[in-house]
């Protein structure tokens, strides 16, 4: 299968999940028509993945992560057979490159090839390559801008064979900032006057990392990893109590913990991190012409930890909000609000992936 950065759907596609196998949990989200409005939330699971089964995005255990994702598509009754997928930004190389403006589209095909293997540090027989023209280029009519994006075949069939294994059939390859893209792209769309002009900060605080991403206009101006990651809160939480490590994320959740765990250990974590945002703030100002973020939403599984918006809101002084990809969607029923609203920002991009589903 090619990577698909591109859409291949029509309104009258089957029906597809977007399926997010993460290094804590895989995450499953469909949508559907709404009665409504365009788009309705119809189901989602968060089902935990053996832990060391994906690793910085490499999947270690592939029976292992099988078993999460066949397990979470039984529990919320998901019907819908075929799937998309996203690899991890660092099995990705993209690029943008101009190419004339006049080639025939096979001659595209040709022309990405012969250009990727300059930017691709392994043979392109093992590689997976896919573009898409951007449009015209801005300071030269007669070229186009065309992203390129290349990827170790391993890395996708990977991915494949697990989908496969839990009896799906994977439609869509895509890569998860572009899934993030399309997640954030449909909220900015509620601000005033469709986000324009607004600077607006997508921070993911997931397992072992957080990712920035700050947009404006529907352009991505700036990009950040950073190491910290609700793993880190966890381990604390086995030192501290010497619980297991199942034991402990379970009381992270419930917060049954002793009175010490809110001053000790929730604190300071929950300060360590406002404090790193506020860092790669800095960073964005002084390393490119912006001076300014107009808002933060804050995503991934941490994201709800007691106080953390407050505290992102207050060292950066930016309005700060939790992420709900679905925003100006329709719920269906059967989904419980209060559990959505824990769970939704950890379905960004989950959610990015469902909505391929949507593309014209
Ligand atoms: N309700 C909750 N309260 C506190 N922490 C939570 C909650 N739900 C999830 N987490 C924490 O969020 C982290 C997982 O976040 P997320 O699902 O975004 O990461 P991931 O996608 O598995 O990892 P990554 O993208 O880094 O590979 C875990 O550390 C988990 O303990
Ligand atoms: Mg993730």
């Amino acid at each position: 299968m090619a990577l698909s950065l591109s859409a291949l759907f029509s309104k009258k596609a089957p029906p597809l999940v977007g399926v997010d196998l993460s290094s804590s949990s895989v995450k499953l989200v469909e949508l559907g028509q709404g009665e409504r409005l365009p788009m309705k939330l119809l189901r989602y699971a968060i089902e935990p993945v053996e832990r060391g089964a994906i690793v910085d995005g490499a999947i270690e255990k592939p029976e292992a992560v099988a078993d999460s994702l066949r397990t979470a598509l039984g529990k919320a009754g998901f019907k819908a057979k075929q799937v998309a997928l996203a690899l991890p930004s660092a099995a990705v190389i993209t690029k943008k490159i101009l190419l004339a403006g006049d080639l025939r589209d096979e001659d595209y095909e040709v022309q990405v090839e012969s250009e990727a293997s300059q930017y691709i540090p392994f043979p392109i027989e093992e590689v997976n390559l896919d573009f898409q023209i951007l449009g015209q280029a801005e300071n030269s009519p007669e070229e186009v801008e065309v992203l390129l994006a290349a990827s170790r075949r391993e890395k996708v069939e990977d991915r494949v064979s697990i989908a496969e294994m839990a009896g799906t059939e994977p439609v869509v390859m895509d890569v998860e900032p572009y899934a993030i893209r399309a997640t954030l792209d449909h909220v900015t769309a509620f601000l005033p006057n469709g986000g324009q002009g607004q600077i607006v900060a997508v921070v993911v605080i997931g397992q072992n990392a957080t990712y920035v991403s700050i947009v404006l206009n529907g352009q991505t101006i700036f990009e950040r990893e950073q190491s910290l990651g609700g793993n880190q809160l966890t381990q604390d939480i086995v030192r501290m109590y010497g619980v297991t490590y199942e034991e402990a994320e379970h009381k992270k959740r419930t917060g049954d913990l002793p009175d010490s765990y809110d001053e000790e250990i929730l604190r300071p974590f929950v300060q360590q991190g406002a404090m790193d945002i506020s860092r790669t703030l800095q960073f964005f100002f002084t390393s490119t012409p912006y001076s300014r973020v107009d808002q933060i939403y804050l995503a991934g599984g941490s994201a709800v930890l007691p106080g953390f918006a407050q505290e992102v809101a207050q060292q950066t002084q930016v309005p700060t909000e939790l992420f709900s990809p679905f925003q100006g969607m329709e719920v269906d029923d059967s989904i419980r609000e209060t559990q959505l609203r824990t769970d939704a920002p950890a379905l960004l991009v989950a959610t990015g992936l469902a909505m391929r589903r949507f593309d014209a």
